[in-house]
C-alpha cells in the first residue's frame, strides 16, 4: 500500500470566500441525488402507507370501520387508534399519532392504510370509514378573543412581554404618532419535496434496529424522537437525510409521517415508504400562524422616536403552544427610550403552527417596517433618513453593544444602487396609462444563532481528507461551504476534501434551522480540521493504516455567550407597478443589501438571499392560506391555489452585501443568511404600493381584490 504523508500543497488558494459550485449540483440535475423515498435501496418487499386525515374539526373518533379497506386487493393492514403500536411520550405532542381517539383539528391523522403498492394504499385509505362524535369548533382568530392569554415565552425562548420606561405615557404625549394594526394570514412552507419517509426494522429483541430515510432538516433530532417514541436506545435508530428538497422550517422538527412509516413497518414486518401528498401538508407540518399586530410609534417633530409599542395577537392549536414571536424585532431595531413588546395567543381548533422561514422576524418586521414608513409619511421625512436617525448605540432592550451592526451601511449602499436619491416622495403621482409606479424601503434583521456540533476529519493515504458531520443540505449549499471551511482550515485545495453529511451515522450535529447551520457545523469542522493540520505538522513517518483523524465538539464554545448583541441586518428596496384597472401589483425591481458577517461563498449566499426575497415577494402579493370557519380547514391544498411566485413574477431581483469583519461570532466570522432575505421584503413592497397609490393596505397579501 502506498503509505506516505498526505501531500499538503505549500499554499493553496483559499477556498472560503470563493464562488465554489455546489458539490452535489451535478447529482441533483442528473437525478443521481436520491431523496428520502426514492432511495436507491428500495427492497422488493417494500410496502406503502397512506394516512387517513380526520374530516371533522373537533371531536372524537367513535369507530373506524376497516372492513372495506381490508377487502381491497393489496391491503396489508389498517392501523387505527385502537390497533396502532403504543408509543412512548414524545417532547412534541404532534407526534403522538394514533394513540387516542381525540380529534384536535381537521386533518389530524385517525388511521393509516398499508398496502403492497402506493395505489393500493391510497385506495385502502379512502375506503376506511371513520365515524365521529363532533363538538363545536372555533378556528377564527380575533383580537378580542376571550381565550387569548399572555404566554411566558414566545417561540425562540424570548420573554413574551417586555417593557422599558413608560411606553403608554410617551405614546400619549408625543407630537407625532402612528397607531396602526396590520393583519397577516396563515402561510404554509410548501417545499418542493413534500414530507416523506422510508422505514425499515431489522433484527429482533436486543438486536432490533430501526432505519429511517427521512426528508428532514435534522437527522439527529428525528432519531431522538423516534428512539423515545419506540422505546429504543438512540444507537439502535439510524436516520438518513442525505438530500432534502427544501423545508423552510416545516422539516425542522420531526414530523408525524416518519412516526407513521416506522409504525407501519413494525406492524407489517415490511419496509414501508410513506410520502405525504401535498394536500395533507397544510394540517400536519405546521404553518406560519396568522398575526394581528398593533404598532404604535411616537416621535418628536424631528423624527426622533420617543416610544414604540408592538403588540401581537396570534393563534396556536389545542395540541401544543407555539407563539409566533413577531414582537421580538422591536427590541432590536430602533433607539427609543420607552418601549413595550407583547404577545398574546389564542388556542383554537386549528393545526399546530410552527416555524416558517424567519418565524417572528418575517411577520413582525412587516408590521414594524410598514409602521416606520407610515411615521416617515406623518413626519414628511425620507424613510431611509428616519431609520438612520433612530439607529441605536446599543441593543435597545438589552443595552448590550452590537458585535457589529451595519444597517446604516446597508441602507446607504442600497439607496445608492437603487437610485433612491432621485425619488419623488409624493405618493400616487407616477402614472403611465393605467399603471401607477412607486418605490419602497424596509430594514431587515435576523439573530445570530449557533448550536453545539461535533465533527471528524481523517487524512487518507491518497492525500485526500474525509470530513464527517451530520449537517443537512436542504438546498442551501451546506455541503459545499463546509468543504470550503475544511479546505482552508487544513490548508489544502478544495478538491482534496470529501464531505459526508445527512446521517446519524456521522458525528452528532444540530438541525438546519434558525440560519445557524453553517456557523454551528462549520465551527466544529473548522476545529477538527485545525487540530488535524496541527497533528499532521507534528507527525513524522507514514500515516497509520486507518489514516490520521481529529474530532471536535463545540459544546462549550458554542454555548459561551459573548457580551454582545449579535444580529445580521439588511435593507430592502422595491419598485412596483399597480394596475388601477385590475388591482394587480407587479414588482419591477427588488434589491437587498445585507450585513451578515463574512460571506463564505458568494454564489450560494446570493441564492439564499434571493430565494428569501422571492419568498417575501410571495408573502407580500400572493401567498395566503384561508381558514374556512365553517369547515375548519385551510382551503389551499396545492400549488395551483397556494400561489408561490413564479419566474414571471420576479423580473429583476438582486442581492449585495457590505463587508463585515466581526470577531465575536465563530472562527469563520459568518452570520446566518438563510432567513434574512424574507424579512424586509414584504414591507418594502407594501411601502412601494403606498408610494404608488397613496393608499395604505394593512392586510397581506396585496391581491387584486384588496387593492382594487
Ligand atoms: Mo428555519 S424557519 O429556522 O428552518
Amino acid at each position: 500500500m502506498h503509505s506516505t504523508r498526505p501531500r499538503v500543497p505549500a499554499a493553496p488558494a483559499p477556498a472560503l470566500g470563493t464562488a465554489a459550485e455546489r458539490i452535489e449540483g451535478r447529482d441533483k440535475v442528473t437525478g443521481a441525488a436520491r431523496y428520502a423515498t426514492e432511495h436507491a435501496h428500495t427492497p422488493p418487499d417494500c410496502a406503502y402507507a397512506w394516512p387517513v386525515p380526520a374530516t371533522v374539526a373537533r371531536g372524537r373518533v367513535t369507530a373506524v370501520d376497516t372492513a372495506a379497506a381490508l377487502a381491497l386487493p393489496g391491503t396489508l393492514a389498517v392501523l387505527t387508534p385502537e390497533t396502532a403500536p403504543r408509543l412512548g411520550e414524545p417532547d412534541d405532542p404532534t407526534l403522538k399519532v394514533l394513540q387516542d381517539t381525540a380529534v384536535p383539528h381537521r386533518g389530524w391523522y385517525v388511521a393509516l392504510a398499508v398496502a403492497d403498492t402506493l395505489e393500493d394504499a391510497r385506495a385502502a385509505a379512502s375506503a376506511v370509514r371513520v365515524t365521529y362524535d363532533t363538538e363545536p369548533h372555533d378556528v377564527t382568530l380575533t383580537e378580542d378573543h376571550p381565550d387569548a392569554y399572555r404566554p411566558d415565552l414566545a417561540n425562540g425562548g424570548q420573554a413574551a412581554h417586555r417593557e422599558r420606561g413608560d411606553a403608554e405615557t410617551a405614546l400619549a404625549a408625543a407630537p407625532v404618532r402612528v397607531d396602526v394594526t396590520y393583519r397577516l394570514p396563515p402561510l404554509h412552507n410548501h417545499p418542493m419535496e413534500p414530507h416523506a419517509a422510508f422505514a425499515r426494522w431489522d433484527g429482533d429483541g436486543d438486536g432490533t434496529h430501526l432505519t429511517v430515510y427521512d426528508s428532514s432538516q435534522g437527522a439527529h433530532p428525528v432519531r431522538k424522537a423516534l428512539a423515545t417514541l419506540f422505546g429504543l436506545p438512540e444507537d439502535r435508530v439510524t436516520v438518513v437525510s442525505e438530500h432534502v428538497g427544501g423545508g423552510f422550517g416545516s422539516k425542522g422538527t420531526p414530523r408525524p409521517h416518519a412516526v407513521l412509516a416506522a409504525m407501519a413497518a413494525r406492524h407489517t414486518g415490511r419496509p414501508v415508504k410513506l410520502a405525504l401528498p401535498r394536500g395533507h401538508l397544510a394540517a400536519v407540518v405546521g404553518h406560519r400562524a396568522p398575526t394581528i399586530q398593533r404598532v404604535r410609534l411616537a416621535a418628536e417633530r424631528d423624527g426622533t422616536l420617543v416610544g414604540l409599542a408592538h403588540e401581537v395577537t396570534t393563534q396556536t392549536s389545542r395540541v401544543k403552544e407555539f407563539v409566533e414571536q413577531a414582537g421580538v424585532p422591536g427590541r432590536v431595531m430602533y433607539a427609543s427610550p420607552h418601549s413595550l413588546t407583547d404577545h398574546r395567543v389564542v388556542p383554537l381548533d386549528v393545526p399546530s403552527p410552527s416555524w416558517m422561514r424567519a418565524p417572528g422576524e418575517a411577520s413582525g418586521m412587516y408590521a414594524l417596517e410598514s409602521a416606520m414608513d407610515e411615521l416617515a409619511d406623518a413626519l414628511g421625512m425620507d424613510p431611509v433618513e428616519l431609520r438612520v436617525l433612530n439607529e441605536p448605540a446599543t441593543e435597545p432592550d438589552s443595552g448590550l453593544p452590537f458585535s457589529s451592526r451595519n444597517l446604516v451601511a446597508c441602507l446607504r449602499e442600497g439607496a445608492r444602487r437603487f437610485g433612491w436619491a432621485d425619488r419623488d416622495p409624493r405618493p400616487g403621482v407616477r402614472r403611465e396609462g393605467d399603471l401607477l409606479t412607486g418605490t419602497g424601503v424596509a430594514a431587515a434583521t435576523y439573530p445570530v444563532l449557533v448550536s453545539p456540533s461535533t465533527a471528524t476529519v481523517t487524512a487518507r493515504h491518497d492525500g485526500g481528507y474525509d470530513v464527517r458531520v451530520d449537517a443537512t443540505d436542504i438546498g442551501t449549499g451546506a455541503r459545499t461551504v463546509l468543504a470550503q471551511i475544511a479546505a482552508d482550515a487544513l490548508g489544502v485545495a478544495l478538491g482534496s476534501v470529501t464531505i459526508g453529511i445527512g446521517s446519524t451515522r456521522l458525528p452528532r450535529a444540530p438541525l438546519a434551522g434558525g440560519s445557524s447551520g453553517t456557523a454551528s457545523w462549520g465551527w466544529s469542522v473548522h476545529q477538527a480540521c485545525t487540530r488535524l493540520a496541527e497533528r499532521l505538522a507534528r507527525h513524522t513517518g507514514p500515516l497509520p493504516v486507518e489514516g490520521l483523524s481529529a474530532t471536535a465538539d463545540t459544546t462549550e464554545d458554542a454555548r459561551r455567550t459573548p457580551p454582545f448583541a449579535r444580529h445580521a441586518f439588511g435593507a430592502h428596496f422595491a419598485e412596483v407597478q399597480v394596475d388601477t384597472v385590475t388591482g394587480e401589483v407587479r414588482v419591477r425591481r427588488l434589491l437587498g443589501v445585507y450585513a451578515a458577517g463574512r460571506i463564505l461563498n458568494p454564489r450560494t449566499a446570493r441564492s439564499q438571499f434571493v430565494g428569501g426575497m422571492i419568498m417575501g415577494l410571495g408573502m407580500a402579493l400572493t401567498e395566503h392560506s384561508t381558514m374556512d370557519p365553517a369547515f375548519g380547514d385551510f382551503a389551499e391544498r396545492d400549488l395551483a391555489s397556494y400561489h408561490v411566485p413564479s419566474h414571471a413574477d420576479v423580473p429583476d431581483v438582486d442581492a449585495h452585501w457590505v463587508d463585515e469583519d466581526d470577531p465575536h461570532l465563530n472562527p469563520m466570522g459568518s452570520k446566518g443568511i438563510g432567513e434574512i432575505g424574507i424579512v424586509g421584503t414584504p414591507a418594502a413592497i407594501g411601502n412601494a404600493v403606498h408610494h404608488a397609490t397613496g393608499v395604505r393596505f394593512r392586510e397581506l397579501p396585496l391581491t387584486p381584490d384588496r387593492v382594487l
